[in-house]
């Protein structure tokens, strides 16, 4: 073993106190935490795996690569969407780049297939999207940064029937997230006096959505209320208009993926008036949000931020506030220093549930609006400090 090397070991298996009488310059050279992070950066989900690196990239261009005397390498792979790429990826980051901590997981299944590796190898994994609230079970090193479904799902299950829609047919992606939302949903809904008369679910790639919107267009409900995982609701919108879903006066409802940021403007006016719930709106009105919002446009041609930017941003934040914390250490030491975590975000206060490794946060309801010749979701209510409603009320 290289002295460099054994230096390393010596600092993980020791906390550091091994290094006491070792030269400092070989020590600052040789001190690196790698971050293996795994996005969807090619196939059907790109469009996530782009902002996740954006929000990655901004949050190292504010903070600085180096955090409690290390330099902090980032080392990121593209798993094109496919569940098996994501565990040999996350596989070879931990023994050929012997990354300290894992990050990413742009879809259940992804984070799901590589779930094994954190546990057998003992490496924190920050969940940047995989949203099923089970997806925390699959691994006692998890800590999730986004959000589940059937957290941001009761914001809109609540607001629907206070406001005239009483019957109800739900269209959902048909996996993990999709029937999350589907029973968070119905759940929530019901027991406030609604009505889901039929939930329909429709294949993750490449939906055609034809002829479930004529299926909805038959049965004529309130409302459709909709999941689609980020990136694929314009697709959606366009043929619920030219179905003349909307002519007939049915509402569309849905969780804020459908209607998310990187997409809205290319709606057309038809998203305008739809009413979701989510954590993250890009017109979210607090100070920090305009800063971020700001700084993201500057740094990617005048895009805007969607919530797996953010998702990413404070994933990287996290890690660094463990890092400090633990003074650069790895392993369970680090993982203990995310649980319980508090954070202003640009989304709003979150919290790091130090029990569920799960993120709480304020969930809007909000309606698309033009703003400044933009589509927005503009926040006019909120539900403070929501935890996922499976596992605490
Ligand atoms: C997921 O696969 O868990 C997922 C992906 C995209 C979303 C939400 C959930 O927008």
């Amino acid at each position: 073993m290289s002295r460099r090397s054994f230096l390393a070991r010596c600092a993980l298996l020791c906390g550091g106190s091994a290094l006491a009488g070792a030269p400092l310059g070989a020590l600052a050279q040789g001190d690196v935490v790698k971050v293996g992070l795994i996005f969807s950066m090619t196939g059907p989900f790109a469009s996530t795996g782009r902002q996740l690196e954006a929000g990655v990239r901004l949050f190292q261009a504010q903070h600085g690569d180096r955090v409690a005397g290390k330099k902090v390498e980032l080392v990121i792979k593209d798993d094109a969407g496919v569940p098996e790429q994501s565990r040999r990826l996350a596989q070879e980051l931990v023994v050929n780049d012997k990354v300290q901590i894992l990050g990413g997981f742009s879809l259940t299944p992804l984070a799901l297939s590589a779930a094994p590796v954190a546990t057998q190898s003992k490496t924190p994994a920050v969940v940047f999207v995989a949203a099923t609230s089970s997806v925390i079970d699959a691994s006692p090193y998890f800590v999730r940064s986004s959000f589940t479904l059937p957290q941001v799902t009761l914001g809109i299950a609540e607001w629907a029937p206070k406001n005239g829609l009483k019957t109800v047919v739900s269209l959902v992606s048909d996996y993990g997230p999709g029937i999350d939302a589907e029973s968070a949903f119905k759940q929530r809904f019901e027991q406030q006096g609604g009505k889901v008369t039929e939930a329909i679910r429709v294949p993750v790639r490449n939906p055609d959505f034809a002829p479930f919107l004529q299926k909805v267009r038959d049965i004529k409900p309130d409302a459709v209320f909709v999941f689609l995982p980020a990136g694929v609701g314009s697709a959606f919108m366009k043929q619920f208009t030219e179905r003349g879903l909307d002519k007939a006066g049915i509402k569309l409802i849905g969780t804020g993926d459908v209607t998310e940021d990187d997409i809205l403007n290319d709606m057309g006016d038809v998203a305008l008036g739809v009413v979701t719930s989510h954590h993250y709106s890009a017109a979210h009105p607090s100070a920090a949000n305009q800063k971020f919002v700001e700084a993201y446009r500057k740094a990617n041609g005048g895009k805007r931020p969607n919530y797996m930017a953010v998702a990413a941003y404070d994933g990287m934040r996290m890690i660094y506030s463990a890092l400090q914390a633990t003074n650069g250490a790895a392993g369970d030491a680090l993982l203990d220093a995310m649980k319980g975590q508090s954070f202003e975000s640009p989304r709003g206060p979150v919290v790091i549930d130090a029990q569920t490794r799960d993120i709480v946060q304020d969930v809007y309801i909000r309606r698309v609006e033009r703003r400044n010749g933009e589509f927005y979701n503009v926040e006019f209510d909120v539900m403070k400090a929501v935890h996922d409603p499976g596992r605490r009320k």
